[in-house]
């Protein structure tokens, strides 16, 4: 994936509150394309595979058990410099740190419950983009 494409997710509290469609809203207004998207939900072993690179953090059984927890929706979307364009919109990953107007301070509950997924770096959104999508699936 190149520098204008990033992996997201609408995590599974979110989901349950309602919120797909305020936060699909502001994927519009903040100018993302939808690439490709699924309304899905990981099993736990899925979520182990897709946090893999938390594993040896504290926080990886309770993370991977929540995304397990419920359905989600995935999603690559595209911009200019898509992930960090993505991960500023979003906010800080903690919502009570996050800025006001951020995606996380509106819809997010805590740190692991932070509403929404975004990818870290131009690789990590290769490698999440293609644990969710085939190419027949892009668009
Ligand atoms: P996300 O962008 O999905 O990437 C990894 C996730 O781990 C992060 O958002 C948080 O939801 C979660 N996370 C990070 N730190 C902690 C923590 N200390 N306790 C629980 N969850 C955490």
């Amino acid at each position: 994936m190149s520098r204008n494409k990033t992996l997201i997710m609408i995590k599974p509290t979110a989901v349950r509150k309602g919120f797909i469609g305020p936060i699909m809203a502001k994927i519009n207004e903040g100018g993302f394309k939808i690439h490709a998207m699924k309304y899905t939900q990981l099993t736990l072993e899925q979520a182990r595979a897709f946090y893999a690179v938390h594993k040896d953090r504290p926080f990886y059984g309770e993370l991977t058990e929540f995304m397990s927890s419920g359905p989600i929706v995935a999603a690559i979307l595209v911009k200019d410099n898509a992930v960090e364009s993505w991960r500023n919109y979003i906010g800080a990953t903690n919502p009570a740190e996050a800025a006001e107007g951020t995606i996380r301070k509106l819809y997010g509950t805590s740190l692991g419950e932070n509403a929404v997924h975004g990818s870290d770096s131009d690789d990590n959104a290769e490698i999440e983009g293609s644990f969710f999508f085939s190419a027949t699936e892009r668009f």
